[in-house]
């Protein structure tokens, strides 16, 4: 039996937050926590070797022009909005089919998996792309430390659900989309070694509008999946219904993989247009890391299974 649900984490972090740290830490202890607070955003990470010789584009362009609709469904507002972000601490929990269920601190996973660089190309299903260096861990390590038993088909991620952070979460049937925002992936699409998930970007920790402290990265899927600011990582039996299929199915699938030769129904994905260029390029089977990633789905209909 498991003792801890979701419901019993939220709860649990509405009281601290009510109550106030100092009520349950004592001063010692708070004064030893800021102490131990990074004073600066760098990171010590594996450098990715680029053997592909990706050109990965300027900072500026990955972090203010940005998808992030829990602040506005404008590209650049939010880089203001988030300002204020406090990411730290920031505690995420992991419940579901899991050996122990429980709560971890965002510094904790970095010293328990350490950190590696990544360069991906990025597409989103809007139609531009970008190539940007990631920086954290394969969501594998993660998973093989949190032991899914054998219920743990899939697995579902959610972003905090906080309105004194995030504007568009108070504005009620008037917020652009439902809250939170849910993603999900198969047990072997999450298990796979290009599955990532990131701290940071440009050697720095990941700035607020891009999903700080933590999010996920799938680079061979529209960029929708790569959900940000996580607060749940949960092992689950059934397949989660995403932000995006929720909000509108003929749309947007579960599987979001990127492919040339399925259109959008409002648009064509044959090309994508690269943040910074004005010519448009082709648009690449499963944003290219193809020859990694479709084995994963051999005898599907990709028409069926979008
Ligand atoms: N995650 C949350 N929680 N909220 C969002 O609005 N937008 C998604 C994804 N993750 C989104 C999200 C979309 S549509 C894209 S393209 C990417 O984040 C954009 O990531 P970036 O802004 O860091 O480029």
């Amino acid at each position: 039996m498991q003792t801890i649900t979701p419901e019993a984490f939220f709860n649990a972090r509405r009281q601290f937050l009510k109550l106030g740290a100092g009520a349950l830490v004592s001063s010692t202890a708070i004064s030893k926590l800021l102490a131990e607070l990074p004073k600066d955003t760098s990171l010590h990470y594996i450098p990715d070797s680029n053997a592909q010789k990706l050109v990965i584009n300027p900072m500026e362009q990955a972090t203010h022009y940005v998808n992030f609709y829990e602040f506005s469904t404008d590209k650049e507002a939010p880089v203001k909005l988030s300002q204020n972000m406090k990411t730290t601490p920031w505690h995420l929990g992991f419940f579901g089919e899991i050996a122990k269920e429980q709560m971890i601190e965002v510094d904790t996973l970095i010293a328990k998996f350490g950190l590696e660089e990544r360069i991906y190309r990025f597409r989103c299903v809007e139609g531009w792309s970008m190539v940007v260096p990631w920086i954290g861990f394969p969501l594998y390590k993660l998973l093989d430390y949190l032991e899914p038993n054998s219920d743990a088909k899939y697995v579902k991620f959610t972003t905090r659900h906080d309105p004194t952070i995030f504007p568009d979460q108070n504005r009620g049937i008037f917020s652009a989309i439902k809250y939170p925002y849910v993603e999900g992936l198969r047990m072997d699409e999450a298990r796979h070694p290009l599955t990532f998930i990131a701290v940071g970007m440009y050697g720095k920790r990941l700035l607020p509008q891009n999903g700080a402290p933590i999010r996920l990265v799938v680079p061979w899927k529209y960029g929708f999946k790569s959900i940000k600011s996580l607060d749940l990582i949960e092992c689950v039996k059934e397949q989660p219904l995403n932000t995006w299929q929720d909000q509108n199915p003929n749309e947007y699938g579960f599987y979001a993989n990127v492919n040339p030769e399925v259109d959008h129904p409002r648009w064509t994905q044959a090309k994508e247009r690269v943040l910074g260029k004005l010519l448009k390029q082709p648009t690449l089977k499963f944003n290219g890391y193809a020859k990694e990633v479709e084995h994963l789905y051999a005898g599907m209909d990709l028409r069926k299974f979008f």
